[in-house]
């Protein structure tokens, strides 16, 4: 429809997965099964200490490194925490923000997704915003009012300009990890009520400017008819991404995609 718009984006997120050793034989081992000709942007979000064995190792191969997550300040006494500037003084293009995990084991909330946005959207890094709701909440009936509110306070102060550099991911809690997949329909349905609360705080051209990914348990064999949604403009994988030949094939099918 409007993809020309926007860009497809495979992203994978290794959690507090592989040492730097795995990392560069990850590399390694991908490199030949990349497709030649490439329409979509790949990444690989992963634990920041591997960080720079990872570029090293993914060099030339137009695999970006991302980071996980970032610190909302830009610097002082926050024992264990990276800023924003650090990850863009190394080279790193994307940081994931928010992400399920994150808000239920390290006590993330909707403010402080927003802070860590800005201080991303600050330093000049695209940032990969997680939104999702529960399973409780999905049995509720609440799940499209939840995710407008997480997505509205996620974005809350952005500019247009800041709001056509910020990546969503739709990651739907029950299924990440878990091996139930939302449904293409439920998935590209959240992904287009996402992309109309954009539009009603700016405007169509912002909305169709945002990559929106769905994440939770994509993999080879349901990635095609997730991404052929109109609204889902990519994915956030995670343990398909730990394997090489998944992750590329996953590459191939992102690159594939063409709503036109
Ligand atoms: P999964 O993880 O693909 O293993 O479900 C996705 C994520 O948590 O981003």
């Amino acid at each position: 429809m409007d993809m020309r718009y926007r860009k497809t984006i495979i992203a994978g997120n290794w959690k507090m997965n592989k040492t730097a050793s795995e990392t560069v034989a990850f590399a390694a081992d991908i490199r030949p099964l990349l497709p030649k000709e490439r329409r979509c942007e790949a990444v690989i979000c992963l634990p920041a200490l591997n960080i720079a064995a990872a570029q090293k190792a993914f060099k030339g191969s137009r695999i970006a490194v991302g980071a996980e997550t970032l610190h909302e300040a830009a610097s002082g006494a926050f024992t264990g925490e990276i800023a924003a500037g650090m990850l863009k003084d190394i080279g790193v293009k994307y940081v994931i923000i928010g992400h399920s995990e994150r808000r239920q084991y390290y006590g993330e909330t909707d403010l402080s997704v927003n802070k860590k946005l800005r201080a991303a959207l600050g330093a000049g890094l695209t940032p990969i915003v997680c939104v999702g709701e529960s399973l409780a909440q999905r049995e509720l009936g609440v799940e499209k009012e939840l995710l407008a509110y997480q997505v509205m306070c996620a974005i809350s102060g952005l500019s247009a300009a800041e709001m056509k550099r910020t990546v969503i991911a739709y990651e739907p809690i029950w299924a990440i990890g878990t091996g139930k997949t939302a449904t293409a329909a439920q998935a590209g349905e959240i992904c287009a009520h996402i992309r109309a609360c954009i539009r009603r705080k700016y405007d169509a051209r912002t909305a169709r400017a945002v990559s929106i990914l769905y994440g939770g348990s994509m993999n080879v064999g349901n990635a095609a008819e997730l991404l052929a949604m109109p609204d889902i403009d990519g994915g956030l994988i995670g343990g398909a991404a730990l394997k090489p030949a998944d992750f590329a094939k996953l590459i191939e099918l992102g690159s594939q995609v063409d709503h036109a």
